[in-house]
């Protein structure tokens, strides 16, 4: 079989992103903009974005940050108790609302305690079609979190048979499994959670850039993961969760979560889908299954990727990405 040297993608889109405010917004918001033509914005700002004033803003600082790049942000708003008006009236405003179980990850403190509390609030999203976004992990042991949650995914699938819900930046085998026992449950997988297990995190001398929540797991769930976006699994999409913080807030002691991933995204997962032989899949993990899931219409852009190494920048103003100063096997040709 001839090996692929170029590979062209329609419409690349990053279901899952931390664009931050202020300066590092300005910094981090473009890297995206340049090689996506679309991606799912957190709300987990400080304060988080609780209403449709806070979302507009938002987005126009986005826009702002993005200008000439022809990238469209989905907006999303931080889980609340909101009431049916509310919703109805962000409908068309957000792509999603997305859940952060109080206190289990950067920013979540507003989160909530009990989710079945927030009942007509769920009723309401699932009426109105808002797909229901769930950073799920609970308190427990750190490596038990994300597997601890996953009874209530199942409960919510359960109790909320038409709620679209995804399951965000997903690391475990067990969590792969339980995609396939509700049709209205969804995943994203980040590039990282693809690459790295806890060893690379901590298994030597303690890598800062590479601590993130949830925290990278075992091998075999890294297997378990590669092998169902590489069969091209169509309830997974592409969602990075770069998470950019600066390097005072990663080399320090109290280390925060997120790893950053997002200027070189792409010709990274060219490089890992290239590696399998499964670059034919490469679509729609970043696009069609995305587009299909959450039916969003993002601006034309057709991104030219091709095997000629790339070497990544040691640093992006003050945000050291991921595999800095490394080389990857795979480059952006060009953005059309
Ligand atoms: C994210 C952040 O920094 O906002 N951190 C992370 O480790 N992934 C929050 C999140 O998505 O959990
Ligand atoms: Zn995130």
């Amino acid at each position: 079989m001839n090996r692929l040297n170029e590979l062209n993608l329609d419409r690349p889109l990053d279901m899952h992103v931390h664009f931050r405010q202020g300066n590092m917004l300005q910094v981090v918001a473009p890297l995206t903009a340049e090689s996506f033509a679309g991606a799912i914005v957190m709300p987990n700002l400080v304060p988080p974005i609780r209403s449709l004033e806070a979302v507009q803003a938002y987005r126009e600082a986005i826009l702002k940050a993005t200008q000439g790049r022809n990238f469209t942000p989905f907006m999303t708003l931080f889980f609340w108790a909101y009431t049916d008006a509310e919703l109805e009236a962000a409908a068309d405003q957000i792509t999603a609302i997305k859940l952060y179980p109080a206190g289990v990850t950067t920013n979540s403190e507003e989160g909530i305690g009990d989710l079945f509390a927030a009942r007509t609030t769920l009723s309401a999203m699932e009426e109105l079609g808002i797909p229901l976004l769930i950073h799920g992990e609970t308190h427990g042991f750190v490596l038990d979190r994300e597997r601890e949650f996953l009874a209530t995914y199942d409960r919510l699938a359960r109790e909320f048979p038409r709620l679209k819900i995804v399951m965000e930046h997903i690391t475990t085998r067990e969590a792969v499994e339980l995609l396939d026992r509700h049709e209205h449950l969804y995943a994203t997988v980040t590039l990282h959670h693809l690459l790295i297990t806890l060893d690379d995190v901590a298994g030597g001398l303690l890598q800062p850039h590479l601590f993130c929540k949830p925290i990278a797991k075992r091998p075999e769930d890294r297997e378990a993961l590669l092998q169902a976006v590489l069969q091209g699994h169509p309830k997974i999409s592409f969602g990075s969760d770069s998470a950019p913080h600066p390097l005072s807030a990663k080399e320090c002691a109290g280390c925060a979560a997120g790893i950053f991933t997002a200027p070189h995204a792409l010709p990274m997962l060219a490089e890992l889908f290239d590696r399998h032989q499964a670059l034919d899949k490469l679509q729609g993990f970043v696009s069609d299954h995305p587009r299909a899931i959450y039916s969003v219409q993002p601006a034309p852009k057709t991104v030219r990727l091709s095997r000629t190494p790339s070497v990544i920048p040691p640093n992006y103003g003050e945000v050291i990405p991921f595999r800095a100063g490394q080389t990857c096997a795979w480059s952006i040709e060009d953005i059309q």
